[in-house]
């Protein structure tokens, strides 16, 4: 480990963040009474511009009046090259109460975008005495995002997770796809007359993940458009987990369960992450930095990696 420490990520769980358009308060209910660990209420793209005034009323209204339980409660604001975003964050911080935990800035492109948000959202706590600190979340969804992620990651103390939207980035970036996430078609290998198919957010997944356990912060993969997959978004899902990923979005609620299945690390891994650590303390005792268990080595790098496990499913538990 380098001199400087790798801060952890915020201690809550965030398997699934479902989505909701603010235009749409009917849904509001069906999203509070769901087994997401986080709710997001959208006022960007899944609003219509003649819509905006009434998705930042209906939030509002709906963060004030709807019981949220124990989710982690987040809306996500107009980007910064919208004409809208100023008037979401100076709304929703004078008239949604202490119940926000979260807003979620899409679309950032370097770590000036975080600074803009973070000196407004402050005016307005201090000028009207909120006691709760509103936290930040963004997503990385273009080309400059990408090329700017460490920077974004390190850009306010309030930030505390990163989502990789797939659609926005694909656009970004001019990759010949309309799919949202998910295996792509012409993304294949060949061999011997044989395709194989390879992983095109592999990249920007890694990239992402790397800057977020820099800082501190929750790496989060984005939608999975497709709602009628579940076996697409299961895959897609667990490479993401495999990454490093904490968690993916729900944008329908059937993807809910298949988040938290995914994201929840299964019994068996628990039980083996368990007995690695077991045996690691009976090699200590003997002395030995180094075993073997069930024909493999494990050292003390593989303590850390048990610990992730574990850890992870302790979390969840105690939800
Ligand atoms: N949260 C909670 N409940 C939802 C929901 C959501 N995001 N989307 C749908 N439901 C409910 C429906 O109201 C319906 O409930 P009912 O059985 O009580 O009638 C049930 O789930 C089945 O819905 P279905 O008919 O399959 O979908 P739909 O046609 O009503 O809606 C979408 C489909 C995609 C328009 C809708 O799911 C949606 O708006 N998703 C979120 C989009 C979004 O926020 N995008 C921004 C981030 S990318
Ligand atoms: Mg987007």
């Amino acid at each position: 480990m380098s001199f400087r420490l790798q801060p952890p990520a915020p201690a809550r769980p965030n398997r699934c963040q479902l989505f909701g358009p603010g235009s749409n308060p009917k849904l509001f209910e069906k999203m509070a009474a769901s087994e997401a660990d986080v709710i997001n209420i959208d006022l960007e793209d899944s609003v219509a511009p003649s819509d905006k005034d009434i998705a930042r009323q209906n939030t509002i209204e709906a963060i004030n009046t709807v019981d949220w339980g124990n989710k982690y409660l987040s809306v996500r604001i107009n980007s910064l090259d919208s004409p809208f975003w100023y008037r979401d964050v100076v709304d929703l911080l004078e008239q949604a109460g202490e119940r926000l935990d979260q807003i979620m800035i899409p679309k950032v492109g370097c770590g000036a975008d975080i600074y803009a948000v973070d000196a407004l959202v402050t005016a307005i706590e201090s000028a009207r005495g909120r006691a709760k600190r509103i936290s930040f979340e963004v997503i990385i969804e273009s080309a400059a995002g990408i090329a700017h992620v460490e920077e974004i990651a390190a850009a306010s103390p309030r930030l505390q997770a990163m989502s990789l939207g797939a659609a926005d980035f694909a656009a970004s970036m001019g990759m010949q796809t309309t799919g949202i996430g998910g295996t792509q078609e012409d993304y294949y290998m060949l061999r011997e007359g044989q395709r194989y198919w390879s992983d095109p957010w592999h990249w920007a997944q890694t990239a992402i993940v790397a800057a977020c356990r820099t800082h501190g912060l929750l790496p989060v993969d984005g939608p999975f458009g497709d709602f009628s997959d579940d076996e697409g978004f299961r895959a897609q899902a667990r490479r993401s987990a495999t990454l490093g990923m904490v968690g993916k979005w729900a944008i329908h609620p059937r993807q809910i369960a298949l988040a938290n299945e995914v994201f929840t690390p299964s019994e068996a891994a628990v039980q083996e992450a368990r007995e690695i650590l077991t045996a690691m303390e009976e090699a200590k005792a003997r002395g030995e930095g180094a075993t073997t268990y069930k024909g493999r080595l494990v050292d003390i790098a593989s303590i850390k990696q048990a610990e992730v496990v574990v850890k992870q499913a302790e979390m969840i538990a105690a939800r």
